[in-house]
């Protein structure tokens, strides 16, 4: 039976403080921790979905096995890991903390970061620290036709809406995550390739970017202090309004911003992403 649970592809980030000013003290804390091997694999289709054959992974053939997917059109790394039922759980492979890749510890049925500890349940919730933030977490089906294992990298919850004629509209009412100023939040839009953050950045002002750092697959958070995007993974920072770097690199490249309309009155946010519908 297809795995159908409504989990959501929905990141809420934290507005700690940034985790990557502490990075540099830490020490591993785990040395038997090893991330899960690297395999690559097809392209994700429009539809938000990657298909993969059980047969041709040989990693994730038996109970326990695990495997970071690459696609090379799906930016961050997918952990996929086969489960005591049969299933195929599907977490975002990077750490939240600054990045590293992940390792499933079937031993313990949890996720553990091999750079400094973080540990996370199946569901990419964590479960110890350093990081603050979960982990995506995708839905996963079995293909009753094919037997391959199908991976919905899209969000499935109905508050977070996908592009209709270029513009994704969004009912703030129903997402109190962003309700308070420094709020942050992280999803895919069907439509889109990769996720975008929207921060609440000051009593009705949103500003909404590309989430993935321009230099490596890392999500990016907005620093409440210097009110930056910056990048957990070597500490780089955008302009909030023109997406431009910083600070003085590995990133050279702009994060994308999008236009954004807020109406106070009927609460609707509405990001622009395409100026050709
Ligand atoms: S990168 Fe620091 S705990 Fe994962
Ligand atoms: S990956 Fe973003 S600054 Fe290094």
């Amino acid at each position: 039976m297809p795995n159908e649970s409504r989990r959501h592809f929905l990141k809420v980030i934290a507005t700690a403080p940034m985790a990557a000013a502490a990075a540099g003290s830490l020490t591993r804390c785990d040395d038997n921790i090893n991330p899960s091997p690297s395999v690559t694999v097809g392209e994700v289709d429009q539809a938000g979905q990657l298909k993969i054959a059980p047969s041709q992974i040989a990693e994730l053939q038996q109970v326990g096995g695990s495997a970071l997917l690459a696609s090379s059109n799906f930016g961050t790394p997918i952990l996929a890991f086969h489960q005591a039922d049969g299933s195929l759980g599907t977490v975002s492979g990077l750490c939240t903390h600054v990045g590293c890749p992940l390792g499933y510890v079937p031993s313990h049925s949890y996720i553990e970061c091999p750079c400094h500890g973080s540990r996370f349940n199946l569901n990419g919730q964590v479960l110890r620290a350093p990081a603050v933030a979960p982990l995506f977490h995708y839905t996963t089906r079995i293909e009753a036709q094919t037997g391959n294992w199908v991976i919905n990298t899209k969000s499935s919850d109905d508050r977070f809406t996908g592009v209709m004629a270029g513009k994704i509209e969004l009912q703030l009412q129903n997402i109190p995550e962003l309700n308070s100023t420094g709020a942050t939040l992280a999803y895919t839009p069907a439509g889109l390739n990769g996720p975008i953050l929207i921060v609440h950045t000051d009593v009705n002002i949103f500003n909404v970017s590309d989430a993935t750092c321009t230099y490596q697959p890392c999500i990016i958070d907005y620093d409440t202090v210097g009110k930056v995007l910056r990048c957990p993974c070597h500490n780089d920072t955008y302009d909030l309004a023109t997406g431009r770097v910083t600070s003085t690199g590995p990133a050279t490249v702009a994060l994308k911003i999008y236009p954004v309309q807020y109406d106070s009155s009927s609460q609707i946010l509405t990001i622009t992403v395409s100026s050709s519908p």
